[in-house]
């Protein structure tokens, strides 16, 4: 696990950028596995940004997101589909059928998870899983005390992520109660993670995800099992960590700091 700290919230979405964009010229159909939330908005407009100015490529790429609620249409407002569809793409010529979000409307949930993890390992499974975290610690919507092993499924939501979520909806009524999410055994799969941590309200989580003991209660402490986990995030975030730690991706390589 690598943990690298940029200054702030714009040169963490630009270094993510980055690593993905090295990824992509090594291999254009990517499969790239994507989050949701407010974190990973700067990393999509950097790349959204390099695609129309530098002639990056992500039109081959195929994705999975992490997660989507339960009872929410795609077209819904809040919706993890609508979000997906007006941050990133909306604004490239991704092939639709290579894109892959839950359908938080399936008629049996069950068999839709079921389907999902089949058409990841279809897909050759997932080369770099973007991951924010919860305040809580959750990734995906992978709560406290989630399954260290589990797979795609329905979740319940926890009181402090629909209050944490509640900002995007009219009411706290409103928030929905469950989600499909990717388990923690899948995202662990995924051949490369990066995981993006920002703000002082994550400061909490992002210790006790790579500074504390392995826990089902921080699903994201998982990453310290991970091979080839990359962490960044911005000194706020970062203001309760003790290790020492990278200013990027390049310094790390040159300082021979492994992963
Ligand atoms: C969303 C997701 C969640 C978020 C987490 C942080 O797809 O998987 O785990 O990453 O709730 O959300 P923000 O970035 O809004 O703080």
């Amino acid at each position: 696990m690598l943990v690298i700290i940029k200054d702030d919230y714009q040169a963490v979405s630009k270094e993510a950028a980055q690593l993905v964009a090295n990824r992509l010229l090594t291999k254009p159909n990517l499969v790239l596995g994507l989050a949701t939330g407010s974190t990973p908005i700067g990393l999509y407009q950097e790349l959204i940004r390099r695609c129309r100015q530098d002639g990056l490529d992500l039109t081959k790429i195929t994705s999975f997101n992490l997660d989507e609620y339960v009872g929410v249409p795609p077209d819904h407002p809040h919706s993890y589909h609508r979000f997906m569809r007006e941050q990133l793409f909306d604004h490239m010529n991704l092939d639709p059928r290579h894109v892959h979000i839950p359908n938080g409307m399936a008629m049996d949930i069950e068999a839709h998870c079921e389907w999902y993890e089949e058409q990841i390992q279809r897909a050759g499974g997932v080369d770099l899983q973007v991951l924010g975290v919860g305040a809580n610690g959750h990734i995906a919507f992978n709560e406290p005390g989630s399954s260290l092993g589990s797979r795609t499924r329905v979740k319940t939501l926890s009181h402090k992520t629909r209050e944490d979520n509640a900002r995007f909806f009219a009411s706290m009524d409103e928030v929905p109660r469950y989600a499909i999410t990717m388990g923690i055994g899948t995202i662990m799969e995924a051949r490369e993670l990066l995981m993006l941590v920002t703000g002082e309200s994550k400061a909490a989580a992002l210790r006790d995800a790579v500074e504390g003991p392995l826990t089902a209660m921080v699903p994201a402490s998982m990453i310290q099992m991970h091979r080839k986990a990359y962490v960044i995030v911005d000194r706020a975030a970062a203001s309760l960590l003790q290790g020492e730690h990278s200013a990027s991706i390049s310094e790390a390589s040159l300082t021979r700091r492994r992963l």
